[in-house]
């Protein structure tokens, strides 16, 4: 039985890593000099599967933690500490671990091999996670710098106000230690790390990952359509046109299409199809998102479908019947910042293009 070659919704490596070599070389670059990273996009761009692959192909320790699954101060602490006990002897952990200011329960969980972490509670979080971050700056060696992968860093603020200046305060001082930052709400990463006042204000070197390019797209599709019909070039073609090149919605609709094929090799339109499907089996979901949108959004939304006119020009307005280039300027930036449009430039565009075909076919049919 042939096993379908696309692959989309978890971090992606070789054989399902597609082009991105500028960018893997550029971070390869960074992360070989003193500098920190940072890497913005919006959702499902390919930032983790791009860090993973760059580290992946270096011999270097890497700690990698996502914030989105961290809850506290103290959390995030302790799972820095059992990330830290994953890389080093224990001996020179229990080294470091006796001069901490305030000194953790930790236990070996027998089942995972893995060690736990307990820090008092209440105690105030600041000389713990100085005393964690600097351990790895203790425990690594200037010819074998460790990379630290803090992943949907926007988070941070969440955890607690005053984290930002608490972690900026410890990090600025290493030297053996190569900080990455991946973040997916534009806005906010570029409020951490653009704005003067942010205590991360231009710490790393800041990346934009955009779309795959769609001619490296169409390579990657074509090539594993290639044995099923013998229309995979106009099929491929469509493909990357309907995605755009993004990422992760390539890959979901070069999978429909792959199966359409295996199913019955002379489909007709197997990318109409596919698309069919999938907005069939999201129906729900759309709807109730649906359901969710302000009216001056759905305007904008159902604006948008017809792609022509720029969203910020008197003839878009004009045609949403919305009168304030203000109420359709706040409109676009909140639908940015919730991850359903993409802006480039002066330009926005629906995320899920799927979404924006959904819109389409329910005004046409009802
Ligand atoms: N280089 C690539 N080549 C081909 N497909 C890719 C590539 N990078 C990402 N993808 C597709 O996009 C999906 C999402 O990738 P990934 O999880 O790395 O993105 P992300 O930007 O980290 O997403 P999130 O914002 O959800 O954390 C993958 O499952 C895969 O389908
Ligand atoms: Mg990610």
């Amino acid at each position: 039985m042939k096993i379908n070659p696309f692959k989309f919704g978890t971090v992606v490596d070789d054989p399902f890593f597609t082009d991105r070599t500028v960018e893997l070389e550029r971070v390869k670059e960074i992360l070989a000099s003193n500098n920190h990273l940072v890497i913005i996009s919006p959702r499902r761009f390919g930032k983790t599967s791009l860090i993973r692959k760059a580290v992946r192909e270096s011999d270097r320790k890497v700690l990698m933690m996502d914030l989105q699954l961290i809850n506290s101060p103290e959390d995030f602490a302790a799972q820095y500490l059992r990330r830290i006990y994953r890389l080093f002897p224990l001996e020179r952990i229990r080294q470091g671990i006796l001069k901490f200011r305030i000194i953790p329960v930790v236990s070996l969980n027998p089942a995972t091999n893995e060690v736990d972490i307990a820090f008092e509670p209440g105690a105030p979080p600041h000389p713990y996670i100085e005393d964690v971050l600097n351990l790895l700056e203790k425990l690594a060696s200037p010819g074998h710098r460790p990379i630290v992968i803090l992943d949907e860093f926007q988070e941070i603020g969440r955890l607690d106000p005053a984290m930002g200046n608490m972690l900026r305060a410890v990090m600025q001082n290493h030297t053996r230690i190569n900080y990455v930052f991946l973040g997916s709400q534009e806005s906010m990463m570029r409020e951490i790390f653009e704005k003067k006042k942010s205590p991360f204000y231009h710490f790393g070197i800041v990346m934009s990952l955009p779309k795959i390019g769609q001619e490296a797209f169409y390579e990657y599709v074509s090539d594993r359509l290639k044995g099923m019909t013998k229309n995979y070039r106009a099929i491929s073609v469509s493909v990357v046109s309907f995605t755009g090149g993004h990422p992760y919605y390539t890959q979901q609709l070069a999978f429909a299409v792959w199966n359409i094929l295996h199913r019955n090799p002379a489909a007709p339109d197997p990318v109409s199809e596919a698309i069919e499907e999938t907005i069939t089996m999201h129906d729900l979901d759309y709807e109730r998102l649906w359901a969710t949108f302000l009216n001056t959004d759905r305007k904008i939304l159902i604006g948008l479908t017809r792609n022509e006119t720029p969203a910020l020009s008197a003839k878009f307005a004009k045609m949403v019947r919305i009168h304030a280039q203000s109420t359709i300027f706040s409109g676009l930036k909140r639908l940015v910042a919730k991850g359903y449009l993409i802006q480039t430039g002066n330009l926005y565009d629906f995320d899920d293009p799927f979404f924006r075909q959904w819109i389409i076919r329910r005004r046409e049919t009802y």
